[in-house]
């Protein structure tokens, strides 16, 4: 096969994360074309990883002509976007959340019914996740009981940017951020169905949407989820806490060690390092596998709807929604 043409639509900053996993895959794929409606954003981007600058994301796909495409803009957009990828028979790798509600995710998902789509939850190719993810497959953590998890950050664009617009993000930190937490826990549960959302959510900052967000979840198996993200607390953490009934894991994404665990008989805790690529290096490397075998992606569509279900009722439970 010749190399797969990629176009990513949206210049800003997890753009550079896609372009720069791309560049890694370079023996595989070629930067077509980089699209944003501010020029100079989409120009920068092509001086730093080539290809072509649009201003117009369909005239890029109708000028570049890429088989494949990052969908990298605010949530409102993804939509759009989707459907002139959809039209011209291009594959899609969609950003998270995978649109601004249920809605909007379903009418994505009728889109690209039949072609290729990978919402970018990056996180299920995070290495010390996917380790966790043996370690409880292997039984050594015995049934899982508890899964704790928390992002947390200041957040310098909150009441800055779209990212607290609703009508262009769709709600605050828990669409955005806890949609992650979410996305992890149903794969450490191996899908299992969510019996049980119960969402808080406040703001501390004057603005329109949630920056901090709380969410208690259950699984139909029985595993309880403690979720936990906010744009407004200093001390940066993200920490994945994973409780079996044989044993317990941490991923600290700050922390030296990729993964850490510790079984009822040992004495000490084991770490485990991982020198493999990237979470966006894995992500965009699986997707152009994808493309070249005609194979189904990991995070699959399904998936970004189960997500944006629990979104749902997240907010609804939280009084957010109706
Ligand atoms: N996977 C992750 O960990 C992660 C991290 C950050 C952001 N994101 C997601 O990526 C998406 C973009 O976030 P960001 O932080 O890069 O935002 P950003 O504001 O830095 O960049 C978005 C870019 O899209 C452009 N844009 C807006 N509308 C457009 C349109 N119709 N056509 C073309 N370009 C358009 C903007 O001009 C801007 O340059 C969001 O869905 C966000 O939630 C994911």
């Amino acid at each position: 096969m010749d190399k797969i043409r990629i176009a990513v639509i949206g210049a800003g900053g997890i753009a550079g994360a896609h372009l720069r996993a791309y560049s890694a895959c370079a023996a595989r794929c070629e930067i077509v074309g980089i699209a944003d409606v501010i020029p100079a954003a989409a120009e920068a981007k092509v001086a730093q990883y080539g290809g072509r600058a649009f201003n117009d994301a369909e005239t890029m796909l109708d000028t570049a002509r890429p088989h494949a495409v990052s969908i990298c803009t605010p949530p409102k957009f993804h939509l759009p976007a989707v459907k002139a990828a959809a039209a011209r028979g291009i594959s899609v790798l969609c950003e998270k959340p995978p649109a601004r509600n249920l809605a909007e995710t379903e009418a994505i998902v009728a889109a690209m019914q039949g072609a290729l789509l990978q919402f970018a939850f990056c996180h299920r190719f995070h290495p010390p996740l996917k380790a966790a993810q043996a370690l409880i497959q292997s039984g050594q953590l015995g049934k899982l009981a508890q899964i704790e998890n928390r992002f947390a950050f200041r957040f310098s664009r909150a009441g800055k940017s779209w990212f607290t617009d609703a009508e262009i993000s769709g709600g605050g930190i828990l669409i955005d951020t806890l949609v992650h937490s979410i996305d992890i826990f149903r794969a450490l549960t191996g899908g299992d169905e969510i019996e049980s959302a119960q969402a808080q959510v406040s703001s501390a900052l004057p603005i329109e949407v949630e920056d901090s967000a709380s969410l208690l979840l259950k699984s139909r198996g029985g595993v309880i989820g403690t979720l936990n993200c906010s744009w407004v607390t200093p001390v940066s953490e993200a920490v994945l806490r994973i409780y079996g009934t044989e044993g317990q894991a941490i991923i600290d994404y700050n922390a030296a060690a990729g993964l850490r665990y510790k079984l009822a008989d040992d004495a000490d805790w084991t770490e485990q390092n991982f020198d493999e690529p990237d979470r966006f290096v894995a992500q965009a490397d699986h997707f152009l596998r994808c493309i070249e075998n005609g194979s189904a992606p990991l995070v699959r569509p399904e998936d970004g709807l189960a997500v944006m279900r629990i979104i749902e009722t997240a907010y609804q439970s939280a009084g957010v929604l109706q």
